[in-house]
């Protein structure tokens, strides 16, 4: 007890309000500085002017501000912002920058319609032209059927464009026939057209022979098969199928047969695809890009998928 008595009365121990313990300065700031009036413990907060350079850049904001409402589009209205005095519109100018590219462009494409087919990738700008642009068609309008790479879809019959197996042929002439027609379409009467019966379903072979000839196909083509029947499927083949897919199996660009030569497959090359093929046959279809496409364009895309890997 005598200790905290003593506490109590050391005057250290006292907590002495600000005002007492620095009365000048305290006064100082009541009868010098003007404050707000608010005060926390205390506390109290100045009334001093904002600096000159900040009234300054928020008046220019405003008149700024205010600027930019009359020449720019700015206030939104029920169906469209106020326009500006300026006449400025960011659609309009996108739709500008993109007039300027195709004007800059459409010389190249002028050229790309008026230079000869196989010429084209002798010049070597026009050609880098036509292969981009080419690649951006293909992306657009057929990557969705023969792969973003160009690699086709087996299962569908979408063919590999990156190999030098054709079947209606690897020039660019041929190329730009197919694109511009197409294959086996109702719309163009110039689409390229062929048609293989259907051996079995149509009755014209027994499936026993359709077991022949697929394994005499596997022969032509190096694959695994059957001597015995492949030997019996030999004539099957040449009274049969010869006329459309050559002695050898070498195909026809003519008829868009398909080689049998090689491991190259359309519709795949198993002893159960083949015989599918053969019973049903096949009616690959592809659309003509006549209408969607400009000239210009069509070149292109044929030029890059000349460049591909198998252009002839
Ligand atoms: C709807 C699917 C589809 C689209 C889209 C399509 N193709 Fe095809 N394309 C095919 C089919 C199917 C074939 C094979 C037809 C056949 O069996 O003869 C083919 C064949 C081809 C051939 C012939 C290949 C050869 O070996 O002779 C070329 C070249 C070709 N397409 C290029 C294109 C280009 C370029 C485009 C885009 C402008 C395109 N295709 C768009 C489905 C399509
Ligand atoms: C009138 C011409 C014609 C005759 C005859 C014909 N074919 Fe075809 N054949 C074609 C065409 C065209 C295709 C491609 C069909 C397509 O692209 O949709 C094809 C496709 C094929 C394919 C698919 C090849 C692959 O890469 O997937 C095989 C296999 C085939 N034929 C075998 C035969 C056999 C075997 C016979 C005889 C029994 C025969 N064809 C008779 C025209 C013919």
């Amino acid at each position: 007890m005598a200790e905290e008595s003593d506490n109590t009365q050391d005057p250290s121990n006292k907590i002495t309000p600000a005002s007492r313990q620095y009365p000048d300065s305290t006064r100082k700031i009541e009868e010098d500085i003007r404050t707000t009036g608010h005060s926390w413990d205390g506390i109290e907060e100045y009334d001093n002017p904002m600096p000159r350079w900040w009234v300054w850049t928020f008046l220019i904001t405003v008149v700024w501000a205010v600027g930019y409402w009359v020449v720019y589009p700015a206030w939104p209205g029920i169906n469209s912002a106020t326009s500006g005095i300026a006449g400025y519109s960011s659609r309009e100018r996108v739709a500008q920058e993109i007039a300027d590219f195709e004007a800059r462009n459409e010389s190249l494409f002028v050229q790309l319609v008026d230079t000869d087919l196989d010429e084209i990738r002798e010049i070597d700008d026009l050609h880098r032209f036509a292969v981009n642009a080419g690649a951006s068609v293909f992306r657009a309008q057929c990557s969705q059927c023969h792969g973003t790479g160009g690699a086709g879809v087996q299962a569908a019959g979408y063919p590999n464009l990156l190999n030098d197996d054709w079947l209606w042929g690897g020039t660019m002439e041929d190329i730009v026939q197919t694109v511009t027609y197409g294959i086996r379409n109702e719309d163009f009467p110039d689409a390229r057209w062929s048609e293989m019966p259907a051996f079995g379903q149509d009755g014209l072979l027994e499936e026993d022979e359709i077991h022949e000839v697929v394994n005499y196909v596997l022969s032509l083509s190096g694959s695994e098969h059957d001597e015995a029947l492949a030997a019996a499927g030999a004539e099957l083949y040449e009274i049969n199928c010869a006329s459309c897919h050559g002695d050898g199996g070498e195909g026809d660009y003519f008829i868009g047969a398909p080689a049998l030569n090689n491991q190259i497959w359309l519709y795949g090359g198993t002893p159960e695809t083949l015989f599918e093929t053969i019973y049903y046959s096949r009616f690959g279809v592809m659309p003509g890009f006549a209408t969607r496409l400009r000239e210009a364009e069509i070149r292109a895309v044929a030029a890059y998928v000349h460049q591909l890997g198998g252009g002839q």
